[in-house]
């Protein structure tokens, strides 16, 4: 444990200068733990020392980067190797990647958990875990990520300071998209949010263009309403009508020209925030058999449908509710906005009534729950006193 966390200490303040330092140093450290125990704390306390005697190794600690990457990849020559951003690797070669620390989670293409034939492997060390690939195909192409766990006796929580990843594209020069398992899909074009086209390439050197299935043309990608994102597929940044309907991918790389599959991009208007509902009694307080109703209104967008449901005293015993609901459209500080809203008629009140009223609005983003009470008072004639 102690060697874990001296060694960590070396890496921090070397890594700053040079991470192929650090792997030097990991690799001394590792030969010297294998031999006499003794010399592990002779070469690990001079580095700290330094730090603490140079004022100006102090001043560069401070930049040390919150992030420590954590991840190493095997490189063609058989050594680890930090990985860049994005790799390139041949379908058929073997992928190996690494990462530090004794607890690691990993993240990778969903399509290597349905791999049966043993080409996919993950082992835990000591001191790192290895990610392993063989025989790759198209299909591995993706992001790969792992992190460090922070572990003691009973839970282990995620170290966000210590991660790695990079995306592999796995090159094959018969398949320029990553297959799928779908020959069409449905996408939803929503407005609040980006809607992505996961056409993705196995190769970053190939060219990709949008195209509409009917009238067949060529989606113009101008980089602000559409964007291409090597790694993602197309973007859709804001959701329009007339983007809706049927679109795809088309790949060219060497003489090569392929489609990917097709997407139905089905326009639909989401809210941009669960409904803002209030909830109104005619009067909070009635006496018995006198009708009162509940108004439950919410302001939002124009066009966003709102579903009302109510919760009340004598639903169980079976009272009978009506509702009544309708929608306008007002101005509200300038703005077109859509008044929603439902009400809940109550008639004769009797005992049973008495109590708690529940308006749940709710649309496609999310729903919100308003309550008042009402009392029901026993009638009071002057008869009766
Ligand atoms: C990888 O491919 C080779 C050659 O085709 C084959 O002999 C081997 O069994 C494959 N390994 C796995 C794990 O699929
Ligand atoms: C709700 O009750 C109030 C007060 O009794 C009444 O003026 C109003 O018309 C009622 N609303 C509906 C929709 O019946």
């Amino acid at each position: 444990m102690r060697l874990g966390l001296a060694f960590v200490l070396v890496c921090l303040t070397v890594f700053v200068l040079e991470f192929v330092e650090c792997q030097k140093e990991s690799r001394t450290v590792k030969n010297v733990a294998k031999g006499k125990k003794q010399n592990i704390g002779k070469k690990v306390k001079p580095a700290i020392k330094k730090t603490k005697s140079k004022p100006k190794v102090k001043k560069v600690s401070v930049k040390v980067p919150s992030r420590i990457l954590i991840m190493t990849h095997l490189s063609e020559k058989g050594r680890f190797r930090k990985p860049s951003d994005t790799l390139v690797v041949p379908a058929g070669e073997r992928l190996v990647l690494r990462c530090k620390g004794n607890h690691i989670s990993w993240a990778y293409p969903s399509y290597l958990d349905e791999d049966d034939e043993g080409r996919f492997s993950i082992t835990h060390r000591e001191r790192f875990s290895q990610l392993t690939v063989v025989n790759s195909t198209a299909a591995d192409t993706g992001e790969y990520r792992c992190w460090a766990l922070d572990c003691d006796t009973e839970t282990c929580r995620k170290d966000d300071s210590k991660t790695g990843s990079t995306y592999v594209f796995f090159t094959d020069p018969r398949e320029l998209f990553v297959p799928t398992n779908d020959y069409y899909e449905a996408i939803q074009l929503r407005t609040d949010r980006p809607t992505r086209l996961p056409c993705q390439v196995t190769n970053p050197l190939a060219k990709v263009s949008l195209h509409r299935e009917f009238p067949p043309e060529v989606i113009p990608v101008n980089g602000k309403l559409i964007t291409f994102d090597v790694k993602k597929g197309f973007i859709i940044h804001k959701a329009l009508p007339l983007f809706a309907g049927t679109v795809y991918c088309v790949a060219s790389y060497q003489g090569l020209m392929q489609s990917s599959t097709k997407y139905l991009l089905i326009f639909t208007n989401y809210p941009s925030a669960p409904p803002l509902a209030k909830i109104k009694a005619s009067s909070n307080s009635v006496s018995v058999g006198e009708n009162f109703n509940l108004t439950c209104t919410a302001l939002g967008e124009i066009d966003i449908e709102v579903d009302f449901t109510w919760e009340f005293p004598g639903e169980q015993l079976g009272r009978p509710a009506y509702t009544r609901e309708s929608q306008e459209s007002v101005y509200v500080d300038g703005q077109l906005r859509q008044l929603s809203q439902s009400v809940l008629l109550v008639d004769e009140g009797r005992p049973v009534d008495n109590g708690l009223y529940k308006c749940v609005a709710q649309n496609l983003q999310g729903k919100t729950t308003v309550s008042t009470h009402v009392k029901v008072l026993p009638r009071t004639s002057p008869g009766q006193t």
